[in-house]
């Protein structure tokens, strides 16, 4: 859509007339944002009625299945739409080929079964796929000697990694990897194994940016990668790319695309909706969250006011949602109004 600029001049024109009240102020206003628009990523770990803190989270848990399920609960009564799980594997199920990933009793699978039992379509359960949080050097793929992470060898394993994950029931795979051609892989193997209506919500534009440190901490990996992800994840410099990645993986069969991480590249989610128009998500990652806290914390901002702004912001760069840590919360504070 576009909007001419205002032909008139002041005074015939006074922009500041439409704001003067607050019900002006809300019938002219241009987007909303409502808990459907959130999707909340939660932390899995093993055991029983277990809470680890994630100390760069501050705010943030890992629970364990039974306590995943509570927080599922408490995102679907707040509407939330639909929750993103990833996996703390114990170590000593790290490898170097992640094989985890395909193993039907893994933590994720438990979790997600565990939710769809209890909870069923009352909310979404989308799955990142991808190897970190089950190989032993951290990295998205299977490496060779020199550590380079392959594509096509790895793109065969998150064939199985997102077919387990549909089996156990998750609504919606989100590849996260960065591999080249494995949306059109994964799509034609939930096709042939009859998950007709399972999504794909692609992270077709990732960046190798600097703010998924406390992510990497949340899932045990930050200790364990050497190196860095900017042989397969996007340089940040780079947008026209973006809409390259998103070009392809809607041709291979992605049915909404993520930008990632949030605020620094709100630029690309404007690109990718207005280019394409189909249902474009924003990842708003551990960093972001961590700095927001950390602005709290230090008496410098309002939190429930930074934490909607910025949620509303991704809505009018055309966002249909945000994935963020702060979704319960912000969701709770959309129901006070
Ligand atoms: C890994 C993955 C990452 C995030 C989501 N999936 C980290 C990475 O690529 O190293 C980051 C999320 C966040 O920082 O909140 N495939």
């Amino acid at each position: 859509m576009t909007h001419s600029p205002p032909t008139t001049a002041y005074p015939a024109t006074r922009l500041r007339r439409t704001r003067s009240t607050r019900w002006s102020r809300d019938m002219v206003r241009e987007t909303s944002l409502s808990p459907a628009n959130l999707i909340w990523p939660l932390f899995v770990t093993e055991g029983e009625g277990v809470e680890e803190p994630i100390a760069s989270l501050p705010g943030v848990s890992r629970w364990s299945v039974d306590g995943i399920v509570e927080r599922a609960k408490e995102a679907a009564e707040a509407g939330i739409a639909c929750i993103a799980l990833f996996p703390n594997t114990q170590p000593e199920r790290r490898s170097q080929d992640g094989a985890e990933a395909l193993n039907p009793d893994n933590l994720m699978c438990r979790a997600i079964r565990a939710i769809k039992a209890e909870l069923g379509d009352r909310i979404g359960v989308l799955t990142d796929v991808a190897l970190d949080p089950y190989t032993a050097h951290g990295q998205d793929g299977l490496v060779d000697e020199e550590g380079y992470v392959l594509n096509d060898a790895t793109v065969k394993v998150l064939v199985g990694q997102a077919l387990n994950q549909a089996a156990a029931g998750a609504d919606i795979i989100a590849p996260s990897d960065m591999m080249d051609g494995r949306i059109g892989e994964i799509r034609a193997a939930l096709e042939a194994h009859g998950h007709h209506n399972v999504q794909i919500m692609s992270y077709a534009a990732k960046y190798a940016s600097a703010f998924y440190g406390p992510f990497r901490d949340a899932v045990g990996s930050s200790g364990l990668l050497k190196g860095d992800k900017k042989s397969y994840q996007m340089d940040p410099a780079n947008g026209d790319e973006a809409l390259r990645e998103v070009a392809m993986d809607i041709a291979e069969g992605a049915d909404s695309v993520m930008v990632k991480p949030g605020l620094p590249y709100l630029d690309i989610a404007a690109r990718v909706k207005q280019t394409f128009g189909l249902p474009t998500y924003a990842y708003m990652v551990s960093g972001e969250y961590a700095m927001i806290e950390a602005m709290a914390a230090a008496g410098a901002g309002d939190r429930d006011a930074v934490v909607l702004e910025s949620l509303l912001a991704f809505r009018r760069a055309g966002c249909s949602g945000i994935l963020t840590y702060h979704a319960l919360h912000a969701a709770r504070l959309l129901a006070k109004g």
